[in-house]
């Protein structure tokens, strides 16, 4: 219900007007634009606000496919220092923590990040299974023994994504600004930030 002295046009103003600055807040959501050609749609800045403290509180060396928003807004330097972002994007490429990488090679990966990664996390610019089982093959490679893994799709990808990686549905659904479709988030382990609502995301 709208607040007593205050119509739905003032509440939603003051949503867009909180999102405006959320962005604005976020240096990598200000610096970089999406690149429409490569599928780029990031997280709102809430929701890699919710997915840095996961991936904070689990992780000591993570691996970013596909993720750079995440890997970007790392707040704690020892993680950052230790993890890498993998990417087809180009523009990272100076970057020492940047390895230039394209899914459709998965595994031309340097040997010594195989096994090496104590936390994944995946956001693939395509649905299809074809294009999940390679994201699948180089999240193996990449992963330590008991290691855990994040990953945002559409929901209909829960049976596959449970056979190859052994993941399930999160409650927490990710905010994706521009993309039209809802994504869910999903991991290999009893999550606590992800075990809750997003307020961002209408309820259904
Ligand atoms: C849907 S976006 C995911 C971004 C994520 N939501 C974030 O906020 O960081 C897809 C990502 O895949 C990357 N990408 C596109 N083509 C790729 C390829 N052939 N191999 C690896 N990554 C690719 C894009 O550069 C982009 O970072």
């Amino acid at each position: 219900m709208p607040e007593e002295g205050r119509n739905v046009g003032n509440i939603i103003d003051d949503q867009t007007r909180e999102s405006k600055e959320a962005k604005q807040a976020n240096s990598f959501l200000r610096r970089t634009l999406e690149n429409p050609n490569l599928n780029q749609y990031w997280y709102s800045a809430y929701t890699i606000d919710v997915l840095v403290k996961e991936i904070e509180d689990n992780a000591s060396k993570a691996a970013f496919l596909s993720t750079p928003s995440l890997y970007f807004s790392l707040n704690d330097k020892q993680l950052k220092d230790n993890s890498y972002v993998f990417d087809v994007d180009p523009q990272w490429q100076k970057h020492p923590n940047f390895v230039r990488w394209d899914f459709n090679d998965p595994v031309n990966i340097p040997e010594c990040m195989w096994h090496a990664f104590d936390l994944v996390l995946i956001d693939p610019p395509f649905i299809t299974p074809e294009v999940w089982s390679k994201y699948a093959e180089a999240t193996i490679l990449l992963l330590a023994p008991g290691g855990k893994i994040i990953l945002s799709t559409v929901q209909e990808r829960g049976e596959l994504l449970k056979q190859l990686l052994k993941v399930e549905p999160q409650v927490f659904e990710p905010s994706i600004p521009k993309l039209v479709y809802q994504y869910t988030l999903f991991a290999n382990y009893q999550s606590r930030h992800l075990s809750l609502h997003n307020p961002e995301i209408y309820q259904h």
